[in-house]
């Protein structure tokens, strides 16, 4: 445990809004330990901006976390050469220039679809009935794992999410855990024997032509899965609700003096969908004064970063206006998401644009509520004036 003061905190009440705590962190002990989550915060952008590039340091190798021991030592589990090697493989499937070329129209036309089936409904909760698919047949496309259903993508990513932090070691989640990531392996295998295999750039597709080992490959697709499933499914959903609570910045989205892009941007830096990255200490180090030792745990906490004080004005307000070229929603070092122009693209380019140019005319009927502090979305976002 590093010498960092030390601070306990309600988990209960962190869950449900980590923001009010992480903003005493920022001005009081910007590094802290945190006996609940058994790790050192860090909470300022500063800190987060220069150590998270220190990897000789802030190691992402955890060889006994439960990400590694439930889904296989993915990519974000490692460092240096052997990152960079499995970054490379995997460039031609999430690269700008594939993401323009290649799944954008397929993004539109999954989209489409959803859309259409939605019909006529007076009311619609927008996280079940249309970003969870959207999310999900997206990734279909970019897995390579056309037979999964979008309801067993969403499955399986939760399952994994869940397993991950099943800290107090539930039998129960362990279970499901070992039945999503089973799931995953014989989609995998299925798919490995399919005849159009290579005709996409898929995760799966790229990965073979690489020469990555088999291990490996299974273990990054399943990284893509947990953690490309629910940040877009709860950035769509939060994006179009907190704009219908703001509906003067719609207007000038709608006007075209704004772009979808900076609202999409404006809500990652305001409500972080990732809330924290963590590292683990590979060798006895200090830092501003706070002493660490080998195997700490550390957590980066890139939700509090984009609500620094010292990098953003009125930093809890949400203003697509803001220049916000500062946030680091997605990561601040080697790391930084491989599904970032994805990302943007199904999101800002897709998802926005497609779902107000077919409703034009929706409300919110529920005030909006948010949770979670490492991954962070809304509960339920229920719109109605349905006139389609
Ligand atoms: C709103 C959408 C998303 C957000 C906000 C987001 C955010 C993040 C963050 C914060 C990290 C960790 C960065 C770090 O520790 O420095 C990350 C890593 C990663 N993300 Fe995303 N992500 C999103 C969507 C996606 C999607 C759709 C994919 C699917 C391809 C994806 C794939 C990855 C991968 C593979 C990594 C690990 C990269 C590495 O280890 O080099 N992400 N993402």
């Amino acid at each position: 445990m590093s010498s960092a003061d030390v601070h306990d905190i309600d988990l209960k009440a962190f869950k449900n809004d980590p923001y009010p705590i992480l903003k005493y962190f920022r001005k009081n002990s910007p590094i802290a330990y945190v006996p609940q989550l058994n790790a050192t915060l860090f909470s300022k952008h500063q800190d987060i901006f220069i150590c998270e590039k220190n990897v000789e340091i802030f190691s992402s190798v955890q060889p006994d976390g439960l990400m590694t021991k439930l889904m296989g030592q993915n990519m974000m589990r490692k460092d240096g050469d052997a990152h960079i090697t499995e970054r490379k493989a995997i460039f031609p499937t999430v690269s700008p220039k594939t993401v323009k070329n290649f799944w954008k129209n397929q993004f539109v036309e999954k989209t489409n679809k959803i859309i259409n089936n939605i019909g006529n409904k007076r009311e619609l909760e927008l996280v079940s009935e249309f970003s969870t698919q959207v999310s999900a047949e997206a990734l279909k496309l970019i897995t390579g794992l056309s037979g999964m259903t979008w309801m067993e993508m969403d499955r399986v990513s939760q399952g994994m999410i869940d397993g991950c932090s099943n800290y107090i070691g539930d039998p129960a989640v362990a279970k499901n855990c070992d039945d999503c990531t089973r799931s995953i392996d014989l989609h995998i295998d299925a798919q490995l024997k399919h005849p159009n295999l290579h005709d996409s750039p898929s995760l799966l597709s790229s990965q073979l032509d690489a020469g990555l080992s088999m291990e490996t490959i299974k273990a990054n697709i399943k990284l893509a899965i947990s953690g490309g499933q629910n940040e877009p499914r709860d950035a769509i959903a939060g994006t179009i609700g907190t704009l219908l609570n703001n509906d003067s910045q719609l207007k000038m989205i709608k006007s075209g003096s704004k772009s979808w892009l900076q609202a999409f941007e404006e809500y990652a830096r305001w409500m972080s969908p990732i809330g924290m990255s963590p590292r683990r200490i590979a060798k006895d180090f200090n830092y501003k004064e706070v002493h660490f030792y080998k195997n700490d745990m550390i957590f980066f906490m890139f939700g509090s970063a984009n609500r620094d004080e010292e990098i953003f004005q009125n930093p809890d307000h949400f203003d697509i206006s803001r220049d916000n070229r500062s946030s680091i929603s997605f990561g601040a070092g080697p790391h930084f998401c491989a599904g970032a122009w994805i990302s943007k693209t199904l999101i800002a380019e897709v998802a926005l644009p497609l779902f107000f140019s077919n409703f034009s005319n929706v409300q919110l009927k529920k005030t909006l509520e948010f949770e979670g502090w490492a991954f962070r979305g809304p509960k339920k976002v229920i719109l109605e004036n349905w006139d389609k």
